[in-house]
């Protein structure tokens, strides 16, 4: 009877284990935490540990650790570029599903989580739709023809196969642009006004009654003045809240962690409470894009470990920070890294005056750095009572 009792439990904890994709303990053979992958210790709290995914890099026979490492670290995937508008339609009429497919295929063999990536933004649109509003052969009721159409698309096309859609990105200004008080800024607030976000949650809905819709956006990590006029989280805040009031179906905010050491950036207690205001709202929250770059100077260059080391542990900490606010709210659904080597991120492509880089969790030869094992930690040494696993978030009709 005893016997049998413990057979049953060893059954149960090997079953569990499986589940969780970790090799069982044993007693001779305990499992190292420190050895799991971030997807396995992830899983634990109910954690989607994702990353953005290089199409090219993904199909690149000579570098098999880019594949191999997407599919053991991490439980969701993101198309870094192969769902944006000007990738699927390069030609008006005629979509380019190829590499975007292949995500969702791979996704599926390797049972990870899909965030599509991105409906509605002002950059990457394919240039015969720009040119068109631009020389007045498209006006703005075909247009918005055009959105809807597009949204419908692709939004079918993937039907029950994306679990988050970044349906709106980025569509409130910063306090750097002009004017300096904060509004909608970009292309389809230029052209439809700011009706076009609510009309897009909605097409998106209609497309798929199951996908979570979120807005994204980035510098929302925490709250500054409180005041809409130069607090860019207050305003995606009270953007959300009268969006909801209206039935609008928001149903996450994703915060996309662009993020620099040269900053200082914020505290993890600050990060946390953001989250847990968003969730007020009734809405799941997100990392979406998580990367914590660093100026270049001569010495990292040189190689001088006197420079680099204090990136390397500034970049840590704002990683952790971020996971462990988002750890902390049982509405943050998932935390994905917006690349997670150094030998495919866009970050010196883009920040090249100052050279900037450093940004991921690995370096360019696929070896950790201290950002990917304090991410780790995280994961292992967090639990109840102030960490308990996400409840799932139901789309809203
Ligand atoms: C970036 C990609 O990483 C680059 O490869 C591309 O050239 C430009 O876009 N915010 C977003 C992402 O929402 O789509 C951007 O991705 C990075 C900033």
């Amino acid at each position: 009877m005893q016997l049998k009792r413990w057979l049953v439990a060893g059954a149960v904890v090997i079953m569990a284990a499986a589940v969780a994709g970790a090799a069982p303990a044993t007693a001779s053979h305990p499992v190292d935490p420190a050895q799991q992958s971030l997807r396995t210790l992830g899983l634990r709290h109910n954690l989607y540990l994702g990353t953005a995914v290089d199409l090219a890099a993904l199909n690149d026979s000579a570098d098999p650790q880019y594949r191999a490492t997407v599919a053991k670290e991490f439980s969701s995937v993101t198309a870094e570029n192969a769902m944006k508008w000007a990738e699927l339609e390069p030609t008006r009429g005629t979509y380019n599903w190829g590499p975007a497919d292949e995500l969702v295929a791979f996704a599926k063999r390797n049972n990870q989580k899909l965030r599509g990536h991105v409906l509605v933004w002002h950059n990457q649109l394919p240039a015969w739709l720009t040119d068109g509003v631009n020389d007045g052969s498209i006006s703005t009721d075909e247009l918005r023809d055009l959105l809807r159409k597009h949204i419908t698309t692709v939004v079918k096309r993937y039907q029950g196969k994306i679990w988050q859609w970044d349906v709106v990105n980025e569509a409130v200004s910063d306090p750097w642009d002009n004017p300096p008080t904060l509004h909608y800024k970009g292309f389809w607030a230029q052209h439809l006004g700011p009706g076009y976000i609510a009309d897009a949650f909605r097409w998106a809905r209609a497309a798929d009654p199951k996908a979570l819709l979120f807005y994204n956006d980035y510098n929302i990590e925490a709250f500054g003045s409180g005041d809409p006029a130069n607090d860019k989280t207050q305003f995606v805040y009270d953007m959300v809240r009268q969006l909801r009031r209206d039935g609008v179906p928001v149903d996450g905010v994703g915060s996309q962690g662009h993020l620099g050491t040269q900053y200082g950036n914020y505290s993890t207690l600050q990060v946390a409470a953001a989250l847990k205001k968003f969730a007020g709202l009734g809405v799941a929250t997100a990392f979406t894009e998580v990367d914590v770059r660093s100026q270049l100077t001569e010495g990292v260059q040189a190689g001088d470990s006197n420079e680099i080391n204090p990136r390397l542990q500034a970049s840590a900490a704002n990683y952790s920070a971020l996971l462990q606010a988002c750890l902390a709210d049982r509405h943050c659904l998932s935390y994905t890294v917006w690349g997670f080597t150094d030998k495919h991120s866009w970050v010196p492509g883009w920040f090249s005056d100052p050279p900037e880089g450093m940004a991921t969790i690995m370096d360019e030869n696929y070896q950790p750095k201290r950002a990917y094992f304090e991410l780790k930690a995280d994961l292992i040494y967090s639990g109840p009572p102030y960490v308990l696993p996400r409840i799932p978030q139901r789309p809203r009709r």
